[in-house]
C-alpha cells in the first residue's frame, strides 16, 4: 500500500489549487487532522494522517480512525470576509465529495442530510466543517474509508470499485474539487446550489425519523416549536429537500414543513 506524501500530493493537484492552496502537510500519527489545523491557525492548507488517535465525527462523536489505509483529510480554508454561504459549506463539502467519487467511476452513492455518504445503505464517508477566526476560516475534514470497518457498518471504496485510485491521486482528486467549489460559493445562488444537492439527496421524498435532544431544539422562523417535553423526541416526516440555510425541510402528517438544523437532531430512514 502507498503511503500518504504531501509532496506528491501537492505535485499532482491542479494548477488553480496549486495556486491557492499554501501547504499540504501530512503525518503519521495525529489526535486529529481538523484539531490540528484549528489550532495552527494556518490559511489554506491540507493536512493528512495515517491514522488519527482522536478522529472527530459531528456531534461530538469520535471518528474511527486506525492506520488501515483510510484517508483521514482536512483542508483549512480563510475567506478575507465571512461568505455569504457559510453554512452551505458543509452539504456543498458533501456534494464535492460525491463529484470527486464520481470522477474515479463510483455510482449509487449519494448524501444522505447533512453530508454523510452512503453507498448502498452503508455509510462511506463522513465530513466534519469546523469555523475559527470569526468565522472567516473553515476547516473541512474528510473521512473516507477505503477499507470496510464492518463493526462500525461502515463500507469501504475497496468493496464497491474495482479500481480504486491509491490515497494521493484520491487526496488530490478531492482537494482540487473543494478548492474549486470554494472559489466560487460567493457567486453560486442556492437555485444552483439545491440543482446540485438534489442529484445527490439519497433521502428526499422518502420517510424519515427526527431524533431531536430538547435542550438543543429551536425552532424556524417559519416553522413551529419542537420543544415540548424532557425526553428526545422522535418525529416522523417526509425529507423535502433543504432551505437556505443547509436545514432539512421536513413535511408533517398534517401537510405543515418543518426545518431542522444539523446541530439540533440526527435523521433516520
Ligand atoms: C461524521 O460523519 O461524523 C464526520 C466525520 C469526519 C471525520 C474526519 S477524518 C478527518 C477529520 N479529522 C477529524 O478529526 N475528523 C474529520
Amino acid at each position: 500500500m502507498e503511503r500518504i506524501n504531501a509532496q506528491t500530493i501537492f505535485a499532482k493537484l491542479a494548477e488553480t489549487s496549486q495556486k491557492y492552496i499554501n501547504d499540504v502537510i501530512s503525518f503519521d500519527e495525529l489526535d486529529s487532522t481538523n484539531s490540528w489545523l484549528l489550532e495552527s491557525k494556518q490559511c489554506n492548507t491540507v493536512c493528512v494522517a495515517e491514522k488519527q488517535l482522536r478522529g472527530r465525527g459531528r456531534r461530538g462523536n469520535s471518528w474511527s480512525s486506525p492506520d488501515d489505509g483510510n484517508i483521514y483529510l482536512s483542508l483549512s480554508w480563510c475567506f478575507d470576509e465571512v461568505p455569504v454561504n457559510l453554512s452551505l459549506i458543509s452539504l456543498i463539502t458533501g456534494i464535492s465529495l460525491c463529484e470527486s467519487l464520481s470522477a474515479h467511476s463510483l455510482q449509487g452513492h449519494g448524501l444522505k442530510w447533512p453530508n454523510d455518504i452512503y453507498i448502498n445503505e452503508q455509510k462511506l464517508a463522513g465530513i466534519l466543517v469546523e469555523t475559527a477566526d470569526n468565522l472567516q476560516r473553515v476547516i473541512i475534514g474528510i473521512g473516507l474509508n477505503i477499507y470496510n470497518q464492518d463493526e462500525l457498518g461502515w463500507c469501504g471504496l475497496k468493496d464497491v470499485l474495482d479500481d480504486v485510485p491509491e490515497r494521493n491521486t484520491l487526496i488530490t482528486s478531492i482537494v482540487d474539487g473543494l478548492v474549486a467549489k470554494l472559489l466560487v460559493l460567493e457567486q453560486l445562488s442556492f437555485a444552483e446550489f439545491y440543482n446540485q444537492w438534489k442529484q445527490w439527496d439519497i433521502v428526499l421524498d422518502r420517510e424519515v425519523l427526527i431524533l431531536q435532544s430538547p435542550q438543543r431544539g429551536k425552532s424556524h422562523p417559519r416553522g413551529k416549536s419542537l420543544q415540548q417535553g424532557k425526553s428526545q423526541q422522535q418525529i416522523k416526516g417526509i425529507a423535502r429537500g433543504v432551505d437556505e440555510k443547509g436545514q432539512i425541510k421536513v413535511e408533517m402528517g398534517n401537510g405543515d414543513i418543518q426545518y431542522f438544523h444539523s446541530a439540533e437532531i440526527s435523521l433516520r430512514w
